[in-house]
């Protein structure tokens, strides 16, 4: 990203806040969208990220076939942005959640949901599609490929039309512990063969399967032509973030995504503190090894230590000589979880700056039924 830019753009502005840089923004979008054609499968970004209906309609233009979304307010606000496709990754449990999918499938021309529960896919209403959700080693929802996964369709179809079955999802979220490139590469291969050992499975006992769905941002590089896998939705991919650097999935100038802070004290010679904290910047650090809450783009001698929730502890090599009032632009951690803590982000494109509503970010409260 371009700092300086960013910097001068939110120069009149209240920190701390989010911004983006467009034109960065802009080429992260095609780029994926060129990995997944090239490697012959559709592109169904994750949604969670951005929450955005800027960024989804970028998608959609640059050729993605519908929207991934992890809650129901992602899933609406992308319907809201005319996305025909979406794909809720997260069982809805409960009635309450259940009549916002009945809701929410009326209004889009395919909706489907991926779980590993025979109960959560049998109450959902007739319009609902189903992806079965398998385990390729994050442990967190899924049957474990092979046996186990067609036993679980199996019991499915037992009670599901096979019409609303869709296929297999799959997600490797284990991936941001992989310990180095040979460990990433480990890890995108068990992603795929997780879903191809299970419908190679599934076809031996004569249940068709259409669609088999993987994807992280980490492990987009390694989908593979032609194997048989038809759709990856990675997410993080159209900001970057620390952890995404760190893992060498994005480089540093391909973060689009930065919080600019303030300095408000200057305690000691060799730390400052920021006007950023936890309630600004994602706390969240899943990768091994990486070292304080974000990178200060251009400081690459200063660490960002701690974080109370409004104040962000800056240590430096040696004297930071920074001063209070001084501006600095961190590209977080998490993106996606940084996003969720703002109202909206300031788009800073070659052609001029734009506001974009983190319209679905958090939950829908009880008031707003
Ligand atoms: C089910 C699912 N698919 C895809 C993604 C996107 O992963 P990433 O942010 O690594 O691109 C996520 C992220 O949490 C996810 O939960």
């Amino acid at each position: 990203l371009d700092a300086e830019r960013l910097l001068a753009a939110t120069a009149e502005l209240e920190t701390p806040v989010a911004v983006v840089d467009g034109d960065v923004l802009e080429r992260n979008v095609r780029r994926m969208a060129a990995v997944a054609e090239e490697a012959g499968v559709a592109l169904r970004p994750h949604g969670k990220t951005h929450k955005s209906a800027l960024v989804a309609r970028m998608q959609l233009a640059a050729g993605a076939r519908g929207l991934t979304a992890a809650t129901l307010n992602e899933a609406e606000m992308f319907a809201d942005a005319g996305v025909e496709d979406v794909l809720l990754a997260h069982p809805p449990v409960g009635a309450a959640k259940l009549r916002r999918v009945d809701a929410l499938a009326e209004r889009v021309g395919m909706l489907t949901i991926s779980t590993d529960s025979v109960d959560v896919a049998v109450s959902l209403s007739d319009r609902v599609h189903v992806l079965w959700e398998v385990d390729s080693g994050h442990h967190r929802i899924g049957t474990a490929p092979g046996q186990d996964t067609a036993d679980g369709v199996a019991a499915l179809l037992e009670r599901f039309p096979v019409e609303r079955f869709r296929g297999l999802f799959t997600f490797p979220g284990h991936v941001y512990k992989a310990k180095d490139d040979n460990d990433l590469r480990t890890i995108a291969d068990e992603e795929a063969d997780a879903l191809l050992d299970s419908a190679a499975e599934l076809k031996a006992r004569g249940i068709p399967v259409q669609e088999l769905s993987i994807g992280s941002t980490p492990t987009s590089g390694s989908v593979r032509k032609r194997s048989g896998v038809t759709e990856m939705r990675p997410g993080s991919y159209v900001y970057g973030d620390a952890q995404q650097v760190k893992l060498g999935s994005t480089g540093a100038e391909d973060c689009a995504l930065a919080v600019v802070a303030t300095v408000v004290a200057t305690p000691a010679a060799d730390r400052a503190v920021l006007d950023a904290g936890s309630k600004a910047l994602s706390a969240d650090v899943l990768v091994d090894g990486l070292i304080g809450y974000g990178l200060v783009v251009g400081r690459p001698d200063l660490t960002l230590e701690r974080m109370g929730e409004e104040h962000g502890m800056l240590v430096g090599q040696g004297p930071t000589g920074l001063r209070v009032g001084d501006r600095l632009a961190v590209i977080p951690t998490h993106c996606c979880t940084t996003v969720n803590l703002h109202d909206a982000t300031l788009v800073v494109r070659g052609d001029g700056t734009e506001w974009d509503p983190v319209a679905a970010r958090g939950w829908r409260s009880p008031g707003d039924r």
